[in-house]
């Protein structure tokens, strides 16, 4: 009798030192995936662009960021940035026409949305938008 007891007992010191086992090991693994993640996030440089009560007025601000020409677009209370990088052949595109609702490359006159989106012209897709973060009031690109 005394030597089952003791078996069953050792049965359920496993179970309980498999189930710790198992338990650590997910911890673990949710533990570095919640690092890594903050990680990411810490390391993510970003640039400050615009200063939002100044886009309002404006409705636009240029930057350039890492050398490339970009514009920040503050329209139906949205806040957008797009390269001014033009996708065909990389030519600045102008701003010129940011009242009349869009951009145009002189180039080849591709001409985009203020959103982006390609409306005409040999382009061949939409302005790149650039992600941004908003903080107080500053808004930052990120790189
Ligand atoms: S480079 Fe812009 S349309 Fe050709």
């Amino acid at each position: 009798m005394p030597e089952r007891s003791s078996k069953v007992k050792r049965r359920d010191f496993l179970k309980i030192f498999g189930i710790f086992l198992l338990l650590s090991f997910i911890g673990s693994m949710v533990l570095s995936l919640f690092r890594k993640c903050k990680r990411e996030i810490v390391e993510r440089e970003r640039m400050k662009v615009a200063d939002i009560d100044l886009l309002k007025r404006q409705k636009f601000v240029k930057a350039v960021v890492k050398g490339e020409p970009i514009i920040i677009i503050y329209e139906r209370e949205e806040i957008l940035a797009l390269s001014l990088t033009c996708p065909h052949r990389g030519c600045v595109v102008s701003t010129d026409n940011v009242d009349k609702g869009f951009l145009e490359c002189p180039c080849h006159g591709s001409k985009f949305d203020l959103k982006g989106k390609r409306l005409e012209g040999p382009s061949p897709e939409d302005l790149r938008k650039l992600e941004i973060e908003i903080e107080k009031k500053d808004v930052y690109v990120l790189l």
